[in-house]
Parts: C-alpha cells; structure tokens; sequence
C-alpha cells in the first residue's frame, strides 16, 4: 500500500496533468469564487491541495501578488511551475503534507477545493 504522497506523486508522474479527472482548462468554479472576494490583492493567499491547477496562472493574470501553492507531489507543482516559466518565481511552492505542515508565516486567505477560506 503506497503512502499518501507516494500514491499522488505516482499519479502525476505516470499521467499528463491534463488528463486526470478534474483537469480544468479554466478552473472555473475557483475563479467565480475569486472574483465575488474582495480582499487586497497583496493578501497572502495559499492554494492548498494545488496540485498542477491552472488556477495559479490566473490569479497572476489578475494581480495576486502574495501566493503560496502547497502540494503533497512535488511533480505536480513541477508541472505547474514549468508552465508559468519566470512567472514561476512570483509563488512560493510548498510540497509537504497539509496534514502535518506547520506555516512559518500568515496567510490570510486559504483556497481549497474551490472555496476561499478568509482568516480573521
Ligand atoms: C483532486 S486533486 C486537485 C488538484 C488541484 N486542486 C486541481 O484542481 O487541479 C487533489 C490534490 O491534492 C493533493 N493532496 C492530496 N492529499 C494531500 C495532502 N495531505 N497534503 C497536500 N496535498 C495533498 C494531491 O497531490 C492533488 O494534487
């Protein structure tokens, strides 16, 4: 039985991220979401469970200046990270366990499965 991160690390190395499951060309639900918050766009926002999601590249596109994408499988933030090129190095990439991750720092706005959680 392959351990958490095996399970997903192995997922992304054997598909193209635009081929499992919940691909989305446009996350869609995500930004709909976005677009109805209202926070400064300097707010740190972290995208947990982020995988290989386009949904990075779009907050870029519109102005989100403090991002964090956390990912168990390094290979997909891999992915993720080729794609963007240079824009690449405006996000901080974390690939840990969200389960035992600890922050080092505040993020005040957590997405995770196409909810923004707001901290207070
Ligand atoms: C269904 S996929 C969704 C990925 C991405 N949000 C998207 O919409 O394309 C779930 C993601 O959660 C990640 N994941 C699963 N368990 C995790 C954990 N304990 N800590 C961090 N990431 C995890 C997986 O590696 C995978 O990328």
């Amino acid at each position: 039985m392959p351990d958490r991160a095996e399970h997903w690390e192995t997922l992304y190395v054997t598909k193209h991220a635009d081929t499992v499951s919940w691909y989305q060309p446009a996350p869609a639900p995500s930004l709909d979401a976005q677009a109805r918050i209202t926070p400064a766009k300097s707010t740190g926002l972290i995208d947990v469970g982020g995988g290989a999601s386009n949904l990075v590249d779009a907050l870029l596109e519109r102005g989100w200046r403090d991002l964090a994408v956390l990912d168990i499988a390094q290979p997909a933030l891999d992915v993720a990270r080729a794609r963007l090129g240079e824009r690449a190095d405006d996000v901080q990439w974390i690939a840990t366990d969200i389960t035992t991750w600890r922050p080092g720092r505040r993020y005040a706005i957590w997405h995770d499965r196409a909810v923004f959680h707001f901290l207070t």
